[in-house]
C-alpha cells in the first residue's frame, strides 16, 4: 500500500519522526523505496545534482515529468512528490492547476511541492481545492536565489523570522498537508513546527522538524568536492565510483577484461566450420 498524505500528516499526530529523500531516477527510486523511506521528492535539485547546472532555475516542467515517470516506476510504496519548477506556476494559478495536472496525470506524482509563503498562499488553495495535494517551501528557496542573494539562510533577524511565522501559517491555512522548511534557524523551526497543525519538514533547519528531508546525492556522497553545512555522508559514491572506473580502464587496457568469463562461446563444430568457410589469409 503507498503512503498517502493522510499517513503523512498522522505520523506528526502520533509523534512519529519521518525521513524523506530526493530521487530522479528508478534505481535510487527503488533503493530509497526498499529502505521505507515514505516520502519522495522528485527536486528540482535535478538541475544541479544530476544535469550539472549551477542552480534549479533551467529546470523544465518536462524535465521534471520525465524524472517523476522514472521514480514513480521505481517506487512502489512511498508517496511521491514532484517539485514544480521555476515558473511554471507563478503567473497564475491555473498555470499552477496545468502543471500540477502533468505531474499527476502524466508523472504519476500523487502530489506537487511549490516554492514560496504567503504570496503563493492562493495557489495552493486553488490546487488543493482542485484535489491536489500539495508540500509548501520556505525559508531559502532556490527558485528565488537572484532575489536572496545567496544560499544563505533565511529567517535570522526577528523580522524575517516573524514573516517565515506568518508564510507557515498561510500555507497551512491554504491547505497544504506538509512544509519544507530549508536552511532557518532551529530555534524558529521548533516555533513553527509547535504551532502548526501539519508536519514540518526540515532541510538544514536543526532537529526540531517532524520529518527531515535531505538531497539524495548528498546522503550517498556523489559528491566529493562539495558537501552542504546540513548534510551528512553515510557513504562515499563519488569516491568508490572513481575506483571501479579506474580499475575497468586499467584492466581493459591491460587485457584483463574481458576475458572467458564474461564472453559467449560457439561449439567447436561451428568453430572449425567457420574456419575452413573464411580461411585467414593474413
Ligand atoms: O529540490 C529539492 O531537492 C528540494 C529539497 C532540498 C527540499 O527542494
Amino acid at each position: 500500500m503507498r503512503v498517502t498524505t493522510a499517513d503523512i500528516r498522522k505520523m506528526k499526530e502520533n509523534g512519529t519522526r519521518f525521513s524523506a529523500l530526493t530521487a530522479y531516477d528508478v534505481v535510487t527510486a527503488r533503493l530509497v523505496d526498499a529502505a521505507s523511506v515514505p516520502v519522495i521528492l522528485v527536486g528540482d535539485s535535478l538541475g544541479m545534482v544530476v544535469l550539472g547546472y549551477d542552480s534549479t532555475i533551467p529546470v523544465t516542467l518536462d524535465a521534471i515529468v520525465h524524472h517523476t515517470k522514472a521514480v514513480v516506476r521505481g517506487a512502489q510504496r512511498a508517496l511521491v512528490v514532484a517539485d514544480l519548477p521555476f515558473m511554471t506556476y507563478h503567473k497564475s494559478p491555473e498555470q499552477a492547476l496545468d502543471s500540477a495536472a502533468r505531474c499527476i496525470q502524466e508523472g504519476g506524482a500523487q502530489a506537487v511541492k511549490l516554492e514560496g509563503g504567503c504570496s503563493i498562499a492562493p495557489t495552493i488553495s486553488r490546487l488543493t481545492s482542485a484535489g491536489i495535494p500539495v508540500m509548501g517551501h520556505i525559508g531559502l528557496t532556490p527558485q528565488s536565489i537572484h532575489q536572496l542573494g545567496g544560499y544563505k539562510a533565511q529567517g535570522k533577524t526577528s523580522a524575517q523570522a516573524m514573516r517565515l511565522v506568518e508564510d507557515a501559517f498561510a500555507i497551512e491555512e491554504a491547505g497544504a498537508f506538509s512544509i519544507v522548511l530549508e536552511c532557518v534557524p532551529s530555534e524558529l523551526s521548533r516555533i513553527v513546527t509547535e504551532r502548526l497543525s501539519i508536519p514540518t519538514i526540515g532541510i538544514g533547519a536543526g532537529p526540531h522538524c517532524d520529518g527531515e528531508i535531505q538531497v539524495v546525492s548528498d546522503v550517498l556522497g556523489w559528491f566529493s568536492d562539495f558537501v552542504p553545512k546540513h548534510a551528512r555522508q553515510y557513504a562515499k559514491l563519488a569516491d568508490a565510483a572513481a575506483q571501479a572506473i579506474r580499475e575497468y580502464t586499467e584492466d581493459v587496457n591491460a587485457g584483463r577484461f574481458p576475458t572467458e568469463k564474461e564472453s559467449v562461446s560457439l561449439s567447436d563444430d561451428v568453430v572449425s566450420e567457420l574456419e575452413q568457410a573464411f580461411p585467414n589469409s593474413a
